[in-house]
């Protein structure tokens, strides 16, 4: 089983259910409400540990109701939470989210993950060092993102930049990450370009393997050469907040299959997780993923 270090935020989803998205002053009924354990980099974690990954994740939460029903989550399905470090008066990250046929609508307050520090990232050097993949995001402070780039490359321990939500980021750190997972529209703001430039051409000039995410039509891919496709599984959609987590832990649980498998492999378990209301539910076990798998080949 690989053994994956995940480096990012952990967030307690505020989830309502809603017939569609509300207008600016709108109060509108919603359907169904209920908390749900999230966070990038938690939904990371826990995705690849189900997968059947050894899982340590890096992150921080605060000192409220949610910290320690966070943890537990964590520690129930497996994951390492040794370097999970707990913020003084701090509250820990939420998000509110709406859902509405199929689509989704977060704000994040960052809370603690905006305390993530490089030393933080430091204390987990050795298992960085004994890892075969780190998976970064971005809803932890920048120079946290930047320290995990830098210590995973000086490691040669392949990092994966799933540059959510994105900014523009410099050439240099782009060139450490041994892929990036953005989809279109973070493809666009991560390089700087226009909205509307054809992301064939952004992915033709972006400095470093990438892995771009369609929705529901897939991923294209790219080491060098031409942008390959892989074509989406088909689902009934119920809710795609967390396809994109369970995208990017996928993906680092079969890299060692090579680029073109774990793509494939990365598509079926992200259309699995959006059949299943909340981040992790939906999340496959190895016996979910390759049934659908087997199905598509059939
Ligand atoms: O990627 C989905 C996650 O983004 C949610 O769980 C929410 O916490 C936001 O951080
Ligand atoms: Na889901």
């Amino acid at each position: 089983m690989p053994h994956i270090v995940v480096v990012g935020s952990i967030n307690m989803d505020l989830v309502t259910v809603a017939p569609r998205f509300p207008a600016p002053g709108e109060t509108l009924l919603g359907h169904r409400f209920l908390s749900a354990h999230g966070g990038k980099g938690g939904n990371q974690a826990v995705a690849a540990t189900r997968l059947g990954a050894e899982v340590h994740m890096v992150g921080a939460v605060g000192d409220d109701a949610f910290a320690q029903q966070l943890c537990e989550g964590l520690q129930q399905e497996g994951v390492d939470i040794s370097h999970v470090v707990r913020i003084d008066d701090c509250s820990s990250g939420t998000a509110s989210i709406t859902v509405a046929g199929g689509e989704n609508e977060i704000v994040v307050v960052p809370g603690a993950n905006a305390q993530l520090q490089p030393s933080h990232v430091a204390k987990a050097q050795h298992l960085i060092a004994g890892a075969d993949a780190v998976l970064v995001q971005m809803e932890i402070p920048l120079e946290t993102v930047e320290a995990t780039l830098r210590m995973a490359h000086a490691q040669r321990v392949p990092v994966i930049l799933n540059p959510a939500p994105a900014q523009r980021l410099p050439t240099e750190w782009l060139q450490l990450a041994r892929y990036i997972t953005p989809n279109q529209h973070e493809l666009a703001i991560l390089l700087g370009a226009d909205a509307d430039e054809d992301f064939r051409s952004l992915m033709r000039r972006t400095p470093c393997p990438v892995v771009l995410t369609h929705g529901a039509e897939g991923a294209w891919f790219r080491e060098q050469g031409e942008p390959q496709h892989q074509a989406g599984f088909a689902v009934e959609a119920v809710d795609s907040t967390g396809a994109g987590d369970t995208f990017n832990a996928a993906f680092a649980v079969f890299l060692q299959e090579g680029l073109p498998a774990a793509v494939r492999k990365a598509c079926a378990a992200a259309a699995l997780s959006v059949t299943h209301l909340g981040a992790r539910g939906g999340m496959p076990r190895p016996i979910e993923l390759d049934t659908l798998l087997a199905r598509q080949h059939a």
